[in-house]
């Protein structure tokens, strides 16, 4: 190791910003925030040491290198809960809604990922591209391929991320060059979770792609799986689209619901991540609640694929935890302040209003509580990993204008999340070392 960055592992490293964070452990009160104008945030090693006043403060830590972010904002690192990196490249592809536009689009592009080098050419470029967002947590579908989850393992492993991810599992109603079995795909999900689950910070994800492609067989398989891993994560797709859900309705006729498919298997508990639930029946809310397994909430992919619109008011009404998540690449972008912008537009279009400090919750401290991972990510609080990111609000001339006279931390997060995207980030951190700088922003202090 180099002399240079034993001093820097060994020593304090102290950020002077304006802090946001949601501190609380608990679900209730939701959306209790801190909020610290001039703010010192000190990590040491890969760990947040403290928090606080700068001015109260600063003088604690004499040794320690400082960064100055004066009025810039230090969140938490964002966690997009729901997201495909093989489908990093195909992005914006036009014109097709769910079922179609996995068999134009989809379906070629994941082929590819059954060479390793290519999949390993992409995982560079997918965390690269969370990083420049301000993503520090993903939970990320990889393709039916054993070896494509290897290496988006070990690219998140290289930054010491804290990344949840799976083998995509199919054996059915898609081409059979994209096929596991029942078999393969218990064995193989199993030896990627001997191989990777709790090595270092990443997490495994147990991952059906959806009903559909999975036959009784295979969801029973990986039902046996989530049973004999009970702190391994699921995640798949629920009640997306009309046509998805009344095929699934012909596939699994015995079944109460959508939901139900999953449950009858042993796929619904906390720490399972349906994506989208935009058109649940009351059972399955409840069923959602009483398990507390979460939705993602996909804003920007339920547009774009024309799917529907999610109702937040519902699932807040309901009790049942909600993340949001990006989808890319039905989705159509890595910025989770985008995602949050699109989110607020869908709640207008249900008549209600998302405030911003809520949109806030949902991509970090929410979605923290939801997985079960309050106590290293999500927050500031000191002993959690040091995962965040600062925003520059001025990043351009109509933003600086925009907060030349507004800057409530609520006013700044709403414009934010409307008009910024990975142009507001200055700096991401992930385990206390920087994982992205702007080119266009250095601070006194930033090598
Ligand atoms: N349902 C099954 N697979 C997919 C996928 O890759 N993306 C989305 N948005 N929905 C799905
Ligand atoms: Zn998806």
């Amino acid at each position: 190791m180099a002399v240079s960055e034993n001093y820097r592992l060994n020593t304090a490293q102290a950020y002077r910003a304006s802090i946001l964070h949601f501190p609380e452990k608990s679900d209730c009160p939701k959306q209790q925030y801190q909020f610290i104008e001039d703010g010192l945030l000190v990590t040491r090693n890969d760990k947040i040491e403290f928090i606080g006043e700068y001015k109260n403060h600063i003088n604690q830590y004499p040794e320690a290198k400082l960064y100055d972010y004066s009025g810039k904002l230090l969140l938490p690192g964002f966690i997009d809960s729901h997201l495909h990196f093989p489908q990093t490249e195909m992005i914006a592809s036009f014109g097709e809604q769910l079922l179609d536009w996995l068999t134009d689009y989809t379906f070629p592009v994941e082929r590819k990922f059954a060479d390793p080098q290519y999949a390993s050419h992409i995982a560079k470029i997918f965390v690269r591209q969370l990083h420049r967002h301000g993503t520090t947590t993903g939970m990320v579908y990889s393709s039916v391929h054993k070896q494509a989850a290897d290496a988006l393992f070990q690219e998140a492993a290289s930054h010491n991320m804290l990344l949840i991810a799976g083998k995509v599992c199919m054996d059915r109603n898609s081409p059979d060059w994209l096929q596991d079995t029942p078999q393969s795909a218990q064995q193989d999900s199993a030896e990627l979770i001997q191989k990777w689950h709790n090595k270092g910070r990443l997490k495994y994800a147990i991952t059906p792609r959806f009903a559909p492609t999975s036959s009784h067989e295979q969801l029973h398989a990986l039902g046996e799986l989530a049973q004999q891993y009970p702190d391994v994560f699921i995640q798949t797709h629920l009640s997306e689209n009309h046509n998805e859900i009344a095929w699934v309705k012909e596939l699994f006729p015995e079944r109460k619901n959508y939901l139900d498919v999953y449950d009858h298997y042993g796929l619904v508990r906390k720490g399972a991540v349906f994506g989208h639930g935009i058109h649940l029946e009351q059972s399955e809310w409840q069923r959602l609640q009483e398990t507390q397994a979460s939705i993602a909430f996909c804003p920007t992919s339920n547009l774009f694929l024309g799917s529907g619109l999610f109702d937040l008011a519902k699932a807040e009404q309901q009790e049942v935890p909600v993340m949001l998540a990006t989808d890319v690449g039905g989705g159509t972008s890595f910025s989770m302040l985008k995602t949050m912008g699109e989110a607020y537009k869908i709640c207008q279009l249900k008549g209600n209003q998302m405030d911003p400090m809520h949109g806030l919750y949902l991509m970090t401290q929410g979605a923290a509580l939801g997985l079960g991972l309050e106590n290293s990510i999500g927050n500031l609080n000191p002993g959690t990993a040091a995962d965040f990111v600062i925003l520059d609000p001025e990043f351009d001339e109509l933003s600086a204008l925009r907060f030349e006279h507004h800057r409530t931390p609520q006013d700044m997060l709403f414009a934010l999340s409307m008009m910024a995207d990975d142009r507001a980030i200055i700096a991401t951190y992930v385990a206390g070392t920087a994982v992205y700088q702007s080119d266009t922003f250095t601070t006194k202090g930033a090598q």
